[in-house]
């Protein structure tokens, strides 16, 4: 068996066994070019191999920085948007403690975020709820010039210079940037404050295993070494060497492009544990910037289960037949909570007596994914043990390979995102950016 199990038998109503094994060379193919370089988009391939190189000496000094961070501050305001910032909330959500808020002042700093909106009541109430507490920031962007962290950047900076002073303020502050170009680059070598690189060849959604992901994560005290495993393993069960059959990434690849030539349009990410929302997030942008272009690609969307079958089970039971559902379950919880018995049972639920609340959830799970296959929607099963930084990491790598070797058979380049361009010009120009002053006019002519 692999690192978990991945089932793909339910989606042989919509596309057959035949017509997904008819992509093994498809497939394959594709694997090979994200390890040989011939594809599309091959100068941002750096992810491929990225887990195995992140050595234990690598660990060593995002440790150390994340230490000396979590010495100086209650609070670190991660800062980052797009690949800079989902990787980091998405794994952090999944290990955390649902209300840890609630549990007292916690042995390592809280991290809260910004830059991944241009929220102004969001930002004033993070700089009044971070007021009584020791402050620190760790501020990613690859290209060191996205407006919405370098806004957010600009005032978080202001407020630690403010209280601390310029010299404390840049041992509070890291950056986490190209290792040339950009403005962050140039900013964080002016004011002398520590710096990580994001690797040239490795895209934003694809950046999680670097120091955009593991430095925040490890200062709010996640295993980064286990995540790492975790991805070391799903690499090597993944790589050009394993048979299609025994390669998950490969049989969800071929899965999700054989159901998407069969019309299958829209992708639906679900989860039954709300611990996995952020996970599903990262994993829409992931595939969302990698394969939505040239009119094509899979739609990815999310639901949490079961709340979302209150609201949007309706539609994936009877709505347009254009979806897929993909379902990554968690088959061991953490905790056990039993329902009990009750001598006057009013709410008639003494047939559960004794069950664990996680036994209820897995009916749940079994009812619902026969109900939306009988339905007309494909079911894909990812079965994760249980959730830590291990099955995560394997599960991030897993999705990264899966989306490479899809984007290739889909027939783009997974690797690019040319359309996110077009919101930025508008937006400059009518805030009137120099060099954007005509174009200003004219969309203001249309408002
Ligand atoms: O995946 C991507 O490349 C994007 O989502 C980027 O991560 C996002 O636009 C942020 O870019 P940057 O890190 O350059 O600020």
């Amino acid at each position: 068996m692999g690192i978990f199990k991945i089932g793909i038998d339910r989606i042989y109503g919509r596309a057959s066994a035949a017509e997904v094994s008819a992509l093994k060379g498809e497939i394959e193919a594709a694997n090979r070019m994200l390890h040989d370089g011939s594809g599309a988009g091959n100068d941002f391939l750096g992810w491929v191999g990225l887990p195995q190189e992140v050595t234990p000496e690598c660990l060593k000094t995002i440790g150390d920085c994340a230490r000396s961070l979590a010495s100086l501050a209650d609070v670190i305001v991660v800062i980052g948007i797009g690949g800079s910032y989902l990787g980091t909330k998405a794994v952090l959500e999944a290990m955390s403690d649902s209300f840890a808020p609630l549990h007292g002042k916690q042995d390592k700093p809280v991290l809260l975020f910004a830059g991944q909106n241009l929220s102004e009541d969001y930002m004033a109430e993070l700089l009044a709820a971070v007021k009584p507490y020791r402050l620190a920031t760790i501020v990613i962007s690859k290209s060191g010039t996205t407006t919405e962290p370098a806004v957010a950047f600009r005032i978080i900076k202001k407020e630690i210079e403010e209280r601390y002073g310029k010299a404390e303020a840049a041992k509070r502050i890291v950056a986490v940037t190209d290792a040339k170009r950009g403005a962050l680059r140039t900013l964080a070598e002016r004011e002398g404050y520590a710096t990580f690189v994001i690797p040239d060849n490795v895209g934003g959604r694809y950046s999680v295993l670097t120091p955009v992901g593991l430095l925040p994560l490890a200062a709010a005290g996640v295993d980064v070494a286990e995540l790492v495993r975790g991805a070391q393993d799903m690499a090597a069960a993944t790589g050009v060497d394993v048979p299609f059959e025994e390669n998950p990434a490969a049989l969800y690849a071929a899965a999700r492009t054989a159901l998407y030539r069969k019309g299958c349009k829209i992708e639906i990410l679900g989860s039954y544990d709300p611990k996995l929302l952020y996970v599903a997030e990262w994993w829409k942008q992931l595939y969302g910037e990698s394969e939505g272009k040239d009119g094509k690609g899979i739609f990815p969307a999310s639901v949490t289960l079961t709340a979302d079958l209150h609201s949007m089970g309706q539609y994936i039971q009877q709505g347009e037949r254009t979806l897929m559902e993909t379902i990554v379950s968690i088959d061991r919880p953490k905790h056990e909570v039993r329902i009990e018995s009750d001598p006057d049972n009013l709410d008639g639920l003494n047939y559960l007596s004794g069950k664990r609340i996680g036994e209820v959830n897995r009916m749940a799970e079994m009812g619902t994914m026969l109900a939306h296959v009988d339905g007309g929607v494909p079911n894909i099963r990812i079965e994760l043990p249980e959730l830590n930084e291990y099955y995560l990491g394997a599960l991030l790598y897993f999705f990264e390979k899966a989306c490479g070797m899809s984007g290739y058979a889909l027939g783009v380049n997974p690797f690019d995102q040319p359309g996110v361009e077009a919101y930025k010009k508008n937006m400059f120009a009518l805030l009137g950016k120099p060099g954007f002053e005509e174009q200003g006019e004219e969309l203001r002519r249309r408002l």
